[in-house]
Formats: C-alpha cells, sequence, structure tokens
C-alpha cells in the first residue's frame, strides 16, 4: 500500500526581497492520494502545486500540519518518492544509456550484464531504443523527457510526484507523452501525483482531479473522473469527458480569475 496524506497543511515563506512579510503559499491543504491512485493537481499559476508536491517530494517542510507517505512523515527525499520535473533532469555529458544507468548504479551499486540489460529495457520502454548512445543534445525536448521519465522509473519507486513534466513540450508531443505515460501506468500501477493546469491533461489521465483555489491555495473541488480505461485521446469526444470538462473549465475560470486579481494583472492599474 502506497498513499500519500497531507492533514492541515500550512506553508508560509519569507517573501523574496522583505523577509519581514510572507507569502501565504498553503492554507489548511488536505489530501490524500489512495494506493495505485493516478491524481491530477489542477489549479491557477501561484496557488502551490508546486509547493504541495515538494513538501510530498521532502524538498519542504510544511510551516504547520503534517505530510505522510505510508503512514510516516516525510522529512527528506526518499528512493520510494520518484520524481519528474518540467526539465529533465538528465546530464548533458552522458549518452541516453548512461543517464538511464546513473540511478542503479549510484544507488544500489548495479552493474554488468544485469545492469545492461535493465537499461535496455527502460530505454525500449520510453520509445528510445535506437537512441542509446546519442547524448541529450543530440535528442528533440520530448525524447530528452522520455530520458527524464526513464531515469526514474528505472529506480522503480512505487510513487511518482510529477511536476508539469510535459508542460514545455508541444502540443503533438504533449499528447504522445500522456499516451505513453497511461501506457506505462497501465502495466505497472504506480501511486501518482501530477501537477498540471492543463484540463485535457488532468482528464486524460486521472481517477481523480483535485482543483485547488489560488492563493493560498486550499482544495477547491475534487471530481472522480469515471471514464473507461485504458484511454487514449480518442475520449475527448466522449459526453461524459465533455461534461466534465466543462465543469472543470468553470472551476478554474474563478480561480484563474482570482490568481490574476491576487497578482494585481487585473482589476487595478495593470488591468487596463
Ligand atoms: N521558496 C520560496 N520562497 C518564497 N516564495 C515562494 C517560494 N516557493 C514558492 N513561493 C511562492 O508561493 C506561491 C506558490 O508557488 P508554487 O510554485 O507552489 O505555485 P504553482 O501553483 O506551482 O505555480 P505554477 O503553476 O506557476 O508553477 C507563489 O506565490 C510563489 O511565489
Ligand atoms: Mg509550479
Amino acid at each position: 500500500m502506497h498513499t500519500i496524506t497531507l492533514d492541515g497543511v500550512e506553508v508560509e515563506f519569507p517573501k523574496p526581497g522583505d523577509p519581514t512579510t510572507t507569502v501565504h503559499a498553503l492554507a489548511d491543504l488536505n489530501l490524500q492520494v489512495r494506493d495505485q491512485e493516478f491524481m491530477c493537481l489542477l489549479g491557477p499559476s501561484g496557488c502551490g502545486k508546486s509547493t504541495a508536491l515538494n513538501l510530498i517530494a521532502g524538498f519542504t517542510q510544511p510551516t504547520s500540519g503534517s505530510v505522510t507517505v505510508d503512514g510516516a512523515t516525510v522529512r527528506r527525499p526518499g528512493p520510494e518518492r520518484g520524481v519528474v520535473f518540467q526539465d529533465a533532469t538528465i546530464f548533458p555529458w552522458m549518452t541516453v544509456r548512461e543517464n538511464v544507468a546513473f540511478g542503479p548504479k549510484v544507488s544500489k551499486g548495479a552493474g554488468g550484464a544485469e545492469l545492461k540489460a535493465l537499461v535496455d529495457e527502460y530505454i525500449e520502454r520510453v520509445g528510445l531504443g535506437a537512441f542509446g548512445d546519442h547524448l541529450p543534445h543530440e535528442l528533440s525536448g520530448g525524447m530528452r523527457q522520455r530520458v527524464g521519465l526513464a531515469r526514474v522509473l528505472i529506480n522503480d519507486p512505487p510513487i511518482l510526484l510529477m511536476d508539469e513534466p510535459f508542460g514545455a513540450l508541444d502540443a503533438q508531443t504533449r499528447i504522445t507523452m500522456q499516451e505513453l505515460l497511461l501506457e506505462l501506468w497501465e502495466k505497472d500501477r504506480k501511486t501518482v501525483l501530477f501537477v498540471t493546469h492543463d484540463i485535457d491533461e488532468a482528464l486524460i489521465l486521472s481517477d481523480r482531479v483535485v482543483v485547488m483555489s489560488a492563493r493560498p491555495g486550499r482544495i477547491r473541488h475534487t471530481i472522480d473522473v469515471d471514464l473507461p480505461r485504458p484511454r487514449s485521446h480518442e475520449l475527448i469526444t466522449d459526453p461524459a469527458y465533455v461534461s466534465l470538462r466543462h465543469e472543470l473549465f468553470e472551476e478554474l475560470r474563478d480561480e484563474s480569475h482570482r490568481a490574476d486579481q491576487l497578482e494585481g494583472l487585473v482589476g487595478g492599474k495593470a488591468g487596463h
């Protein structure tokens, strides 16, 4: 069983450039990600999505409240939580194969023919079979993100934390990557928390979508995405999909508007 629980989580940051005041990033955030569930966190820019994910990853600590994974308080990053960011964390001087081998080499001292077979398997899984000897600069953005994914998946973490992993990709590549992720997850279900501000991405991927409010982030709404699996983008014309999409669109529009007001982008001097 691999679950994530956030209970009454508050996060306040010292305001950059003015440490006497604070930014209230998260307020009383309560969240539970179930075993093998695919959950998306959806919300406007600045609402605290990355802050929430970073707490679970163990990169930051809450000001108050508790963050637990499998019942244990999170204090630091750990091997059971794989993290994927918008920019793939890959070493530019290493080939695809060396990049993918890095984790098991360092953490488990793996090597030899066994590691080579494992690396080949994961490179194949993410569709990079022909690119094992390429360097990152010889790859497209989507291919680099595939390397990033393989680097994390090869460690076989039961929990995946993904912060807008496809946010920098063009629309078509993004769809391809979503379908790849779905295919991988169908085969090997992990507990996933996936941050996005893209409604379609959230709906295609998730079992549940949590909409966060504008800062300070808390949960505004949770919807069950009761659509059949396995899924593909053909789903987007399904009436049940269209209706969920409409619901999420309304929720997100309200919160994005509130977020813009907070930042002084509308309704103030800058709002003309
Ligand atoms: N280390 C930090 N120090 C100070 N303020 C921070 C820090 N990290 C985040 N914040 C602030 O906390 C709020 C939430 O930020 P966060 O990055 O979690 O938002 P987000 O929902 O991930 O936004 P986006 O969709 O743009 O990535 C923002 O107002 C941000 O400026
Ligand atoms: Mg973010």
